[in-house]
């Protein structure tokens, strides 16, 4: 074989172009990838007249054929509620007690109802629903307005304290730092770090804080501090807060109050409301039979 270079300059045409003696030559594409290539132009000016092309401000150019996506997925949402229809009325027309005695029923609006509340509760109460700060854990048997079903779905109907539903539910612990001495906000925290069986900040504040809570306090927490669910008073004696149960957090509770907040979620209650009434039932079904129903 030979080893010499091949001398291609003399066979093939070169474009005129040189640079330090390098000639170019001027080899053409092959012919079948031109024409590949200029159909692929024209496709795609086809392609741009006819559908979704060009960006603008507002959004894409539609294109002739008025083709769109969302239509698409209008069409699967309605097949979808379409086959849900059956069961999602029967959902609604149920008792709520009943549901859990109907196997079936009370599957679909589990899984629904999970699906609600991942959507749009769990920004708020957390995704495996323990709550936060402020937000309470909806797994434990601890409730501020009721754990039964029906308790649960009045709450999520209409929400609380909120602006927009008439029927939230609705109380207002008074802010004591402006009503009482600030000696007796001193002595009445240190009583109710006792009530959960925490040790006082400083004991000999306790008894007359006890005073001070059977005066001012038991009219909502009950005289032993177990609570009010009529008026969302939180139980003091389980040592689960909403607030956090230092001595820090009960002095800020008691001078400032709380008041938290929860949308009202039923359509049919309100403007703001978002839900369907099955959309509801499912999400309390759902909260319900997650550790702490009743
Ligand atoms: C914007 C935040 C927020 C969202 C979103 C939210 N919640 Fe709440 N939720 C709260 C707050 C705050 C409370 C406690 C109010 C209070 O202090 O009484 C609460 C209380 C509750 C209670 C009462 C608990 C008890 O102990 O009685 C239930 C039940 C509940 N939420 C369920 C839901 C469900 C179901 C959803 C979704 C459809 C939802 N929440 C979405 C903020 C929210
Ligand atoms: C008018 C009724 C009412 C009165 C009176 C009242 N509270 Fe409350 N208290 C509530 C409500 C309602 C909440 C829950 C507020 C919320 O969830 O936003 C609450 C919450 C609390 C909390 C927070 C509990 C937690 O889990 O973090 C503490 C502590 C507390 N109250 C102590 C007191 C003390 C001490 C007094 C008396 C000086 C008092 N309250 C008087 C209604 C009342």
């Amino acid at each position: 074989m030979s080893k010499k270079p091949v001398q291609k300059g003399q066979e093939v045409e070169t474009t005129g172009h040189s640079w330090d003696g390098i000639e170019e030559y001027n080899n053409p594409l092959p012919k079948w990838w031109v024409y590949i290539f200029y159909a692929c132009i024209v496709w795609a000016i086809g392609y741009s007249i006819m559908y979704p092309a060009w960006p603008g401000i507002k959004g894409a150019t539609a294109g002739v054929l008025g083709w769109s996506t969302r239509e698409n997925v209008q069409i699967d949402i309605d097949t979808a509620a379409a086959k849900l229809a059956p069961i999602n009325a029967k959902l609604e027309a149920a008792e709520l007690t009943a549901i859990s005695g109907d196997a079936e029923l009370n599957a679909y609006a589990v899984s629904a109802g999970a699906a609600v509340f991942k959507t749009w509760c769990a920004q708020c109460h957390g995704s495996g629903a323990a709550g936060a700060v402020g937000y309470p854990n909806l797994l434990d048997n601890d409730w501020l307005w009721g754990g039964d079903i029906e308790a649960i779905h009045t709450t999520v109907s209409h929400g609380i304290r909120n602006e927009d539903d008439d029927d939230a539910r609705y109380s207002e612990m008074p802010a004591f730092g402006e009503m009482l001495e600030p000696e007796e906000i001193v002595q009445v925290v240190n009583f109710v770090m006792t009530l959960s069986g925490e040790e006082a900040n400083d004991a000999s504040m306790v008894e007359a804080g006890a005073v001070v809570f059977e005066d001012n306090c038991s009219s909502c927490h009950m005289e032993d501090g177990t609570g009010d669910r009529e008026q969302g008073a939180p139980n003091l004696t389980d040592a689960i807060w909403l607030y956090g149960g230092s001595y820090e957090d009960i002095t800020e509770t008691v001078n400032y109050s709380r008041y938290g907040v929860m949308p009202p979620w039923s359509r049919e209650a309100s403007e703001a409301g978002r839900l369907t009434e099955a959309q509801i039932r499912a999400v309390s079904v759902y909260v319900h039979q997650l550790g702490g129903g009743e």
